[in-house]
């Protein structure tokens, strides 16, 4: 497995396999792995002749009050779940060389980063398209895979790449949970045991939205107002929101008479986790 850090030596990597007409798939990710990314490793070892994954701690996409400096790395620990997974190469770029000190050049999709997320992480998503078009220009990938936890994130890249008239496929994979249903997160690891039973909060909430959906609820304002009742109950849980909105547009749903896709962002201590679920009534 090779490991790769600069930008030229990629570039010149990727030129031999295009080359030869090897199709090339790509994970980025800003390490500290899980297994939901390993699923994603898995999906793109399947799809590609080649396996790229990436692994930067972008600094665009966080906020100045955000944990861009306390976000758990450990390079050793991620290569050696790479090379078990039989990825081709790893590219591990500097921040001096992807932003050097005059960059100035950023990408952003305005609609779909109205909400979610995007109401609370001003700037958040126009870092996140601007690293995975650099990341894209450089790698060229025939695919990139994403998780479907980041559902926001995911609908936002695939809209940059049709508006862009980008080549590459983005595959979409379902979220890994743990035994008891927490979503994987790198951002877990921040929760002390007391909190960890707290975060589980989230995944209640969602099926107690599916449950209610499934019962014949219909309006939103209800839904959420019982989420919000249960996710309260537990310790540490300070919700940010709780939204129900149509899957493609992440637009608010007023009633649910389609499938809607509940989105959740939670501060549990000094964490803020999210999770999503599609439901359909
Ligand atoms: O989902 C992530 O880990 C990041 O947002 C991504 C897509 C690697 C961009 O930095």
């Amino acid at each position: 497995m090779k490991i790769i850090e600069k930008i030229s030596e990629m570039k010149n990597l990727i030129r031999s396999w295009k080359e030869k007409k090897l199709r090339i798939a790509l994970v980025p990710t800003m390490g500290y792995l899980h297994e939901g990314h390993l699923s994603l490793v898995r999906k793109a070892k399947a799809l590609g002749d080649k396996t790229v994954v990436s692994i930067f701690v972008n600094p665009l996409q966080f906020g100045p009050k955000e944990d861009f400096r306390e976000y758990p790395r450990d390079l050793e620990r991620d290569k050696a779940l790479l090379e078990k997974e039989g990825v081709d190469t790893v590219f591990v770029p500097l921040a001096e060389e992807m932003y050097p000190s005059n960059f100035q050049t950023y990408v952003e999709v305005t609609q779909l980063t109205q909400g979610l997320c995007g109401a609370f992480r001003p700037g958040h998503f126009k870092g996140v398209t601007t690293v995975v078009l650099k990341l894209f220009n450089i790698i060229e990938p025939d695919w990139a895979i994403f998780g479907e936890k980041d559902y926001q994130q995911l609908k936002v890249i695939q809209q940059m790449v049709k508006d862009l008239n980008l080549e590459v496929k983005i595959i979409g994979c379902p979220t890994v949970r743990e035994k008891d249903g927490l979503a994987m997160s790198s951002r877990n690891t921040y929760l002390s045991s007391e909190e960890r039973i707290s975060a589980l909060s989230l995944y209640k909430a969602l099926n107690l939205a599916e449950e209610l959906i499934k019962r014949g609820e219909k309006e939103s304002k209800e839904i959420k107002k019982k989420l919000k009742e249960l996710i309260s109950s537990f310790p540490y849980t300070q919700v940010q929101y709780i939204e129900l909105v149509d899957p493609e547009t992440l637009e608010p749903v007023e009633k649910v008479e389609k499938p809607i896709l509940c989105a959740l962002a939670v501060w549990v201590g000094k964490t803020r986790l999210i999770d999503n679920k599609i439901i359909s009534p």
